[in-house]
Parts: C-alpha cells; structure tokens; sequence
C-alpha cells in the first residue's frame, strides 16, 4: 500500500559500542569453526547484520531462524530457500522449546555435525577421535541468544576455561562433549539506513519502545498488517474496517473496540497503541512474517 506516514518514521538511536564489539568478534573469530547467527524469523532481513558475512567470510555458517512460533511457516519455508541458495545452513527455531520435533534447539547439533564433517573426517583420520567444534552465536539484541545457549548448555554443561590457544579467562560452555559454545554471545545492530529495517525491529521489540513515538510506531505495524496479513486486525479485535482506513482510524476503532476511553469520551490512543503492540509481540495476532524474500 501507499502510505506517506514511511518516511515520517526517523529512529534517533544508534548503538555506540559497535566499533569495539566489532574488533572483538575478529579477534575471537579466529578459533571458531563455525558461525551460528540468529535473525528473528518474522523479520529475517532486517535482523541480519551484512557485517557479519564479512566478519565470518571463511567460516561455516548456520542461519537459524529463531521464534518460528511467531512467523508465518509458509513464509518461514520460502526465507529457508531464500538463504539456503545463498548458500547458508538454514535452520527454522522456536529456542524457547527444547522439543526437537517441534524445531527445539537440539536439531542445531545434527546441523553442526553435518556441518563439520569432512573437517572431523579429518581430523578422525589423523588420529583424533573426539574434536570439539567450537561455535560462536551472533545475533541482535533481544533475538534469543542467551535462550538459545541456555537451552543448548542445559543438556550437559560445563564451564570449561582456559582452553589451549584461548584467551585466558575466556568461558566456553562445552555442550555434551560435542561442542564448544562461546559463552559471551556477539551482538551486532543491523545498519539502518534503510527506515525500514528499524521499523521491523522497532515493531517486533528488539529496538527499546522508549526510543520511539509508540502510536506512530502502532500506525506502521498495522500499514504492514494491512499488507501482509489483510484480516488479522479485524479478527482480533472484532472491528469492521474498509479499505479506505487509514491506521490512524484503525488505531482509534481498536482503542474504541476494547472500551479505551478518556474523559470526555476521547480513544486513549496510548493504549490502544501498546496493546496493539504487545499482542502482536506475544503472538495474539496470529504467526506473522513481515518481511517476504
Ligand atoms: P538475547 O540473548 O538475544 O538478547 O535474547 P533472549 O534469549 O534474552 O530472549 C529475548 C526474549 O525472547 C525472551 O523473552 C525469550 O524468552 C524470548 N524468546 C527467545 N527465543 C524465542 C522463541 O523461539 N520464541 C518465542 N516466542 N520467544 C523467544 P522474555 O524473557 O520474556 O523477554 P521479553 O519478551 O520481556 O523481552
């Protein structure tokens, strides 16, 4: 849809520490044999960092596509070609589940073994039986990092330091014997130049709420809505709505539909703005992606 409200969207924020985290991520890449990034499967492009590629150029690579349980599968499936052709491992993921038939963290350690085979072939065929595969998990702010390793570690974890050619004082999480997981997570901000890359994120909460204006924020998630799931809206909060509303007017019949009223009869807009927000975090509107290959 066309809708001038787009630009009018300007994201004041911009991450200080990335420079150093940047040198750190080189430094440390050094003795990793593979790279597991997560992107957050409802805004798979806009949660992914295109320094990393660079970063992690001669490593192995994992995508996972965490909080599958909030996308839309079908739209989970085509992302899992998009990048699959690009030429990643891709593994769709619910972190907070440990259930592997219900895309648990467990499945990641079948992919790093896959992964890595001609390398512990290899190594096996040099005499050494059991090679750790050391991995690194990058990710945004708030994608499901420290979820992800705690569900992974919490199998059979120890804290294992000082391992040769390691940083003194360097943790890693050693996971069945099988793996070594750095234990301090990377974390990389997308660029932003593109104002919609911070609205994404900015819709699914990776960007704090204090940063921006939440009814505007409100007014774009349901412009997305609109495109990408058409009915979701008036589903969930039972409003009838043409197709000549604007957001704003959606916004209002939804503060007006749960009975958000100020004095004087005024929509708290406010409100209606955060729980529209919270829902759509939380999964009440349904499994939506709102970002398509
Ligand atoms: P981070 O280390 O990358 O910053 O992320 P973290 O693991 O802290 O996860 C952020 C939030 O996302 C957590 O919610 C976590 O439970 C949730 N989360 C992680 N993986 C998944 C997933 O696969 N599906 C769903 N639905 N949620 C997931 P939280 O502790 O409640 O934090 P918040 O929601 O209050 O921010």
């Amino acid at each position: 849809m066309h809708w001038d409200g787009w630009t009018s969207m300007d994201i004041q924020w911009y991450p200080g520490h990335m420079t150093k985290t940047k040198r750190m991520l080189i430094t440390q890449m050094k003795l990793i044999d593979v790279v597991v990034e997560l992107l957050d499967a409802r805004v798979p492009l806009s949660s992914k960092n295109p320094d990393i590629d660079n970063l992690a150029k001669d490593k192995r690579r994992v995508l996972v596509l965490n909080k599958s349980d909030l996308a839309d599968p079908n739209i989970t499936a085509q992302w899992k070609e998009y990048f699959s052709q690009l030429g990643f491992f891709v593994l769709p993921m619910t972190a907070v589940n440990n259930d592997k038939k219900k895309g648990g963290v467990n499945n990641l350690a079948k992919t790093l073994h896959d992964l890595m085979r001609s390398k512990t072939e290899q190594q096996k065929q040099r005499g050494r039986k059991n090679m750790t595969i050391r991995a690194m998990i990058v990710g945004i702010p708030n994608v499901g990092k420290s979820t992800f390793i705690n569900q992974l570690s919490g199998r059979s974890s120890t804290t294992v330091a000082d391992r040769p050619g390691v940083t003194r004082g360097r943790q890693w999480i050693n996971v069945g014997n099988e793996f070594d997981l750095m234990d301090t997570p990377g974390v990389l901000w997308p660029k932003f130049e593109d104002p919609k890359v911070g609205l994404h994120l900015a819709c699914t909460g990776a960007v704090s709420d204090n940063v921006l204006d939440k009814i505007t924020l409100a007014e774009h998630l349901i412009a997305i809505l609109l495109d990408v799931k058409p009915k979701a809206l008036e589903i969930r909060y039972k409003i009838q709505k043409s197709d000549s509303d604007t957001p704003s007017e959606i916004l209002n019949n939804i503060g007006t539909a749960r009975g958000f009223k100020m004095k004087g009869g005024v929509i708290d807009l406010e409100r209606a703005a955060t729980v529209l927000l919270d829902e759509f975090r939380g999964g009440k509107l349904g499994q939506i992606t709102l970002e398509r290959p």
